[in-house]
């Protein structure tokens, strides 16, 4: 027997048990007597050796590989740890691989394993990096039966945290090249249960929609062909117990650390058993591997509670928050921004930005953004993306000076980059028609009236690389809004050979990574927000470069909580870009007060987007106020547990807390309010039973009375009324 901390080998006879344990869960896989990877286990702590929950039925139509004679034991009917196409396991593959005589079965069979203290990474990648010695690794490698192609399945083990990571690499030994056709991150097997799934759905300006629906006999598919992971489904899926809420009940999550096309495949076989696989979506994507070559899949973050959701979540919030996002604002407190966008559009100069970032400044902002429209000729989405120096004309005064007037008041200065586009009008477009990404002979789709520009070239990177850092070096720009407007189609580059064509989604994505590493490791001090129309790319894998998203170009209060709501699922508080707008909203029409519109922003990365100038002294005066609040309470919003108190699909609010040792904050609105009806009771969620709690209007109550009896909401009124109610913990 083996053991490293959480990761424990045993041997016997024949057979190894990989047993992985973090605080509150067990993962466990066998090699068995064919050198078949069994997946036994993921779960709650057993101490057993789960072997005694398979069934090895007879079922027909489900073969046996060749050396087995025993109708009882199938690839297809066996839990295993990694799917294989094309050798009697009919369910959905975890790999698929093209030989070179052209036949693409493989049958991948255990062959060695090693252990590692702390975290592998994964090359080119971004992945989940340890603290301390907080995690353990395991290799388990794995060999076709009939080539030399290698896959090497790569855990690694935060036992603190419930987490546990997986990555997948593919390795060819053979003379001559392979092509990989699918390469999934991982695949799990879930041979019992009643399950539920879990996953995020939408549109533009409508991201990531909670559904919850019931897996049946079916395959299940969530994906992204757009060249981002998108805002029509997130790489990320729950799989729950039927009757697992928010409390109560197992769950599984897993979220891919990958921004671009992305697929997670469920199915609900035969014999109502479930399997799942995700990894880089395979309906774009192939890839060939030469002799002695690897490729690396991205990372899956996987977590399991057994006490329902909020604790599921929390376990993705605490490693995405100390062990993705990276850099000095990981972790500080974010400047309260103001962004002009929703402001002025394209319609500004200096003078309308001074006027907008000196009242910003008077009210406690701490960071005004210049969005789009500074720089080349663009006074509409039509130009100009490409050419990034600053529209002096435009501006009425070079940029540099435009920053240190805004410097001058203590404020901090960020900017808005589009880099991966180009519009055709523009003086790139006219010097490097080429750069653009579209199809040799076939005229490309335009959206947003711009083209994709295809950073897979390295000349092309290079370009954009010393733009943006002149930029920042010349105007000592603090912060920049990293954009992308548009999914990617015609897709085509000069940098591949026509056979090889289908690697470039990924390679877009690689040389994207590679730009922002480039970016955060020569400019440490700088904030990177990542936005794609909003939240059309809110990914671990943005993340790890960008500690900050903007979750969606939708601020209104209302829809907004509803897109917060299902975005908290996974991501935390702190990487939600958020931001108070003007009424009526400019996306939904909606007129929300604007304390409603503060206390859904305040729980994100705070900000403003709208004229200041515009507003009454009594607006005015609140919004100082409501910053001074989120100031005091900015630790507790992003360090705290956060709980999710209601679900505003279905209620008539959307209630959520904010919980430290010290103090716990309920924020939210009532949508709408009623004559004559009783003030809404809301119990709360993770305080100390045992200990006294106190309001700011002096009220005291015991943890355990707002636990099992609740708080009362004060009386609503109107609609879109907002609760902030601030407890604090008496010792
Ligand atoms: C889309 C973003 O999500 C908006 O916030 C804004 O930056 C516009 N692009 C600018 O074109």
């Amino acid at each position: 027997m083996e053991v490293c901390l959480v990761i424990e080998v045993v041997k016997k006879d024949e057979e190894i048990i990989f047993n992985l344990e973090t605080k509150n869960s067990m993962y466990q896989m066998k090699v068995d007597k064919y050198n078949v990877l069994k997946h036994l286990w993921y779960g709650s702590k057993t101490s057993t050796d789960m072997e005694y929950l398979l069934d090895y039925p007879d079922v027909g139509f489900s073969g046996q590989i060749n050396e087995v004679d025993d109708s009882t034991y199938s690839l297809d009917t066996l839990p295993v740890e990694y799917s294989c196409f094309g050798v009697g396991d009919f369910r959905v593959p975890a790999i698929s691989v093209i030989h070179s005589n052209g036949s693409d079965a493989i049958d991948l069979r255990y062959q060695s394993y090693s252990i590692k203290k702390g975290k592998y990474s994964i090359k080119d990648l971004p992945s989940v990096y340890s603290n301390n010695d907080d995690c353990d690794s395991l290799e388990i490698v794995l060999k076709d039966t009939s080539s030399d192609i290698y896959v090497i399945l790569k855990y690694g083990v935060f036992n603190d945290k419930d987490i546990i990571c997986r990555s997948a690499v593919i390795r060819n030994e053979e003379d001559s090249k392979i092509c990989l056709n699918k390469a999934f991150s991982m695949c799990l097997d879930i041979p019992y249960g009643s399950l539920d799934i879990i996953h995020f759905h939408g549109r533009h300006a409508m991201e990531r929609q909670f559904e919850r629906i019931p897996i049946t006999h079916n395959i299940y598919e969530f994906s992204s062909t757009r060249g981002t992971s998108s805002h029509q489904e997130s790489p990320s899926i729950i799989i729950c117990d039927k009757n697992c809420n928010e409390e109560f009940g197992d769950c599984f999550g897993a979220t891919l650390m990958y921004s671009g096309n992305f697929k997670i495949q469920l199915e609900g076989d035969q014999l109502n058993q479930v399997r799942m696989v995700m990894g880089i979506n395979p309906d774009t994507f192939s890839w060939t591997l030469n002799h002695n070559e690897e490729f690396y899949t991205p990372e899956v973050i996987l977590s399991f509670s057994n006490e329902g959701l909020s604790k599921l979540s929390h376990n993705f919030h605490d490693i995405i928050r100390n062990n993705v996002c990276r850099g000095k604002y990981s972790l500080e407190s974010r400047p309260v921004l103001i962004n002009n966008w929703e402001a002025t559009y394209f319609d500004f100069d200096a003078f309308k930005i001074l006027d907008i970032a000196n009242t910003a400044a008077s009210l406690g902002i701490d960071m005004m953004v210049l969005d789009d429209g500074w720089f080349g000729k663009r006074d509409s989405d039509k130009s100009g993306l490409g050419d990034w120096y600053a529209n002096e004309d435009k501006l009425k005064m070079p940029l540099k000076d435009l920053v240190s007037k805004v410097k001058s008041r203590g404020t901090k200065f960020g900017i808005w980059f589009e880099p991966e586009m180009i519009s055709e009008d523009s003086n790139l477009y006219r010097n490097h028609p080429d750069w653009a990404v579209k199809i040799p002979g076939r005229k490309p789709g335009r959206s947003r009236n711009q083209l994709v520009i295809d950073i897979t070239r390295s000349d092309v990177r290079d370009y954009l690389y010393e733009s943006i850092s002149r930029i920042i070096k010349d105007c000592s720009i603090d912060y920049i809004k990293w954009d992308f407007n548009r999914s990617i189609s015609d897709v085509y580059t000069y940098s591949l050979s026509s056979s090889n064509q289908k690697e470039m989604g990924h390679r877009f994505v690689l040389g994207l990574y590679e730009l922002l590493e480039k970016l955060n490791h020569d400019f440490p001090n700088l904030l990177i927000e990542g936005c794609c129309g909003g939240g059309g790319r809110f990914d671990a894998g943005m993340l790890y470069y960008c500690p900050q998203i903007w979750c969606s170009d939708n601020t209104d209060a209302y829809d907004r909580s509803k897109i917060q709501y299902g975005t908290s699922f996974i991501f935390p508080i702190s990487t939600i870009g958020s931001h108070v707008s003007a009424v009526p909203n400019h996306q939904s029409g909606r007129i929300t007060p604007l304390s409603a519109r503060s206390v859904v922003a305040m729980s994100g990365s705070f900000g403003y987007e709208l004229d200041l100038n515009t507003l009454s002294d009594t607006d005015l005066e609140k919004i100082k106020q409501d910053i001074k609040d989120f100031k005091k309470y900015n630790k507790l919003i992003h360090n705290g547990d956060y709980y999710r108190l209601s679900n505003p699909n279905d209620d008539n609010f959307a209630l959520w807390e904010f919980v430290s040792d010290e103090e716990v904050l309920v924020q939210g609105i009532i949508f709408r309010s009623e004559a004559n009806q009783l003030r809404y009771n809301i119990k709360l969620r993770g305080l100390d039973s045992d200990k006294k709690y106190i309001d700011s209007n002096n009220n005291v109550y015991t943890g355990s009375a707002l636990m099992n009896g609740g708080i009362l909401l004060p009386k609503s009124s109107g609609d879109y009324y907002s609760v902030m109610i601030h407890l604090k913990k008496q010792y």
